[in-house]
């Protein structure tokens, strides 16, 4: 399934903004920068990128990924510190503060940097920011414990901007926002995705790239959803080269 639409960092395609954004991240990390903010807006690529740095982060790295944090602060608390691969013994606010440090203490002492990751950021409450922002402030005489990347839609933007947002505002020194897909790169990224699911039999003529990328304005999501379609009616008309018409026929269909 060359244009699945999961998130599998397998089929990371290192655009132009995704690659800053990955350098921004990385950057930001090393330099024990506190927190890092990444926006895009749906289907851009965020969360796909959150699972692709897992693999690029320097070795000596240990991470928790946070992938929905629709629940409360003490079960954002409990998510974080489970995906640490810590075990919980004790769960009120103050235990599982103290359990955080410990961990992050010891994380330090081995010379390994500790990184919480939270995507969909822009569902966090206020007071789940706060608490974030709390975390990101947990740190020896020397340095910072814990590195934080925020990575949301645009929403998050406004929320950080409000009045009782300004200190977590304050403590952001990275910032990205990942644009869509240059025109340029619609080709590169269908034949990457296509090679990575062995799909070399199945070609897009060039006639169709102008095509999907008037119909996805670049934003991956689209582009998949697209091509996903324009397959199945290959299938169906057992053609493995697509061209414009096909392409026209499946945006039609989707409009
Ligand atoms: N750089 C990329 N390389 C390969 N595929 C990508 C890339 N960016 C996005 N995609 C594909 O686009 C689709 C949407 O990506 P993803 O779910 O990461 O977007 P998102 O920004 O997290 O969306 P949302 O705002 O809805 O959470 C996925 O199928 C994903 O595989
Ligand atoms: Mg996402």
């Amino acid at each position: 399934m060359p244009f699945n639409i999961t998130s599998d960092p397998d089929f990371f395609f290192r655009s132009q903004h995704h690659l800053e954004a990955l350098s921004a991240v990385l950057y930001g990390i090393e330099q024990r920068k506190g927190i890092i903010l990444i926006t895009g807006e749906v289907g851009t690529g965020k969360t796909t990128l959150c699972r692709a740095m897992l693999k690029e982060l320097p070795p000596n790295t240990i991470t928790s990924l946070v992938l929905n944090p629709y629940f409360s602060e003490i079960q954002l608390l409990k998510a974080i510190i489970e995906d640490f691969g810590v075990s919980i013994l004790r769960s009120s606010r103050l235990d599982l503060i103290n359990t955080l440090n410990m961990f992050l203490i010891d994380i330090s002492s081995q010379g390994k940097n500790a990184v919480l990751i939270i995507d969909e950021a822009q569902n966090l409450s206020l007071r789940q920011l706060e608490q974030v922002r709390l975390l990101s402030n947990l740190e020896t005489e020397k340095m910072k414990l814990l590195q934080v990347i925020l990575v949301g839609q645009p929403e998050l933007n406004v929320k950080l901007n409000a009045e009782s947002a300004r200190q977590i505002k304050q403590r952001i020194s990275v910032k990205y926002h990942i644009l869509p897909l240059a025109e340029d790169e619609i080709s590169r990224y269908i034949e990457f995705r296509l090679e990575k699911a062995n799909g070399r039999s199945i070609k897009f003529l060039p006639e169709t790239f102008p095509l999907i990328y008037k119909f996805s304005k670049g934003i991956p999501r689209l582009v998949n959803i697209i091509c996903d379609r324009a397959l199945l009616l290959g299938f169906a008309k057992e053609k493995y080269v697509i061209d414009a018409v096909m392409v026209e026929k499946c945006i039609e269909e989707l409009r």
